[in-house]
């Protein structure tokens, strides 16, 4: 087997972690479907990598392209009341800092969750556009130009709507094949003195709370201030400004400008010598997590078997991208978990990637009440325990594998 090598730099990679072969996150299967040819049927192999030259961690497969025609479907939306406020804070400090004084600007949202930011500051007169290559607009009516984002499309849009003051991404730089196709698009797009603003996982957090579930098919790579720094200025661009987000469980958004046109935050250099002085990335960090990733695995099998040997009800809470991860490797199907609970029409009535869990709407929770139910949406656990309160008060309880494998 050749060694994978970095995306970015073609230097060989470090794999650290292997949790096996894997179907693709939102290959949700209809009941009916026969096992050969069904959705779920592709495998690939789920191996993360850390590059010591970019500092860039990374899955250490690539999806043939062909592979993946769920890409931009809309499951993307969280159906968080807290993202969505997440998002309309987002829009509003935008217009507060980069579009003040400019509501007269163009703003762009690469990939468009739930339309929500784009939304807030075309309320607020902003000219905005989303590219977004599935046509997919979220909720709020927001105008879309189908396709990536490449110097080509950049420069169709450019001798339109003449170029960005602000460029914006959530989750979405994370899982870009061509990243320097992109950044040329980027180069383009943006105005002289615009910036470019995007969040994603942060590895550290992914790292300090073992969570591993942030590993899947649609994340091909795992931030740090020390990675972004060099990738911004491989492409011609500077970190200038780091801001630590709460949601789905830590996510770190940067800020990048043009060379000489800002000062950098004292919050870069700040997170730059914290995660030095953390040693995030050296070999001893990486495998002490991949022990941990390991006994996670053999706790909550432990845990699962030991409930249905007591003669003890569990469900599933939210089949989520990242449940994908959790079932496959830790080998969870129907006979551990026999139904999971999700919001997202499109999922429910079929069957999860892989582990063939049968998916039911949130109202399949309360009839009957399981005795336990395993989050696998911890990231929206505040939101869906407060929704779900009623479940704790008649004794149920909820099972947690991050930071650990717990019970509340
Ligand atoms: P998210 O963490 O965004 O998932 P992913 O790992 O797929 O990125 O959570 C979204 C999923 O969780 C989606 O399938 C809907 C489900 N969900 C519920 O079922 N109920 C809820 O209250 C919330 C917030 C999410």
């Amino acid at each position: 087997m050749t060694t994978p090598t970095c995306r970015i730099c073609e230097t060989p990679l470090h794999t650290f972690l292997d949790l096996g072969h894997h179907p693709l996150s939102s290959a949700f299967v209809a009941p009916g479907d026969a096992v050969d040819g069904a959705r779920d049927a592709f495998r690939y192999r789920l191996a993360v990598g850390h590059c010591a030259r970019c500092a860039l961690v990374q899955l250490t497969d690539d999806i043939p392209h062909e592979r993946r025609p769920y890409q931009g479907y809309p499951y993307h939306s969280s159906g968080s009341a807290v993202m969505r406020e997440h998002f309309r804070a987002t829009g509003t400090q935008l217009l507060r800092t980069e579009m003040r004084g400019k509501r007269d600007a163009f703003a762009v949202e690469i990939g468009c969750t739930d339309g929500v930011v784009l939304r807030t500051l075309a309320d607020a007169g902003v000219r905005t556009l989303a590219f977004e290559p599935s046509g997919y607009s979220g909720h709020g009516g927001v105008r879309v130009h189908r396709t990536f984002l490449t110097a080509g499309s950049a420069r169709d849009v450019v001798a339109v709507e003449g170029r960005a003051r602000v460029v914006y991404a959530a989750n979405t730089v994370c899982d870009i094949a061509d990243l320097p196709g992109f950044f040329a698009g980027l180069d383009e797009l943006l105005a002289a003195d615009g910036v470019f603003v995007f969040e994603d996982p942060y590895f550290g957090e992914i790292l300090g709370r073992t969570a591993f579930d942030q590993f899947y098919d649609e994340h091909r790579y795992y931030f740090t201030a020390t990675s972004v720094r060099a990738l911004a200025e491989r492409f011609g661009f500077r970190l200038v400004g780091i801001e630590r987000l709460p949601v789905h469980g830590g996510q770190l958004r940067y800020t990048l400008a043009r060379p000489g046109r800002r000062t950098p935050a004292p919050a870069v250099a700040e997170l730059l010598a914290e995660e030095e002085a953390r040693g995030l990335t050296v070999p001893a960090a990486l495998a002490a997590f991949a022990d941990r990733v390991d006994r996670v695995r053999r706790d909550l099998v432990a845990l699962l078997q030991g409930l249905r040997a007591a003669g003890r009800t569990v469900a599933g809470y939210a089949a989520t991208a990242k449940s994908c991860t959790v079932t496959t490797y830790c080998g969870l199907g129907p006979h551990l978990v026999p139904y999971v609970c999700d919001s997202t029409p499109a999922k429910q009535g079929r069957l999860t990637p892989g582990a063939r869990i049968p998916v039911r709407p949130p109202g399949a929770f309360a009839a009957p009440y399981p005795d336990y139910a395993l989050l696998f949406a911890w990231n929206h656990a505040a939101e869906i325990m407060a929704a779900e309160r009623a479940f704790r008060a008649v004794g149920g309880r909820w099972i947690l594998y991050v930071p650990e494998v717990h019970v509340v």
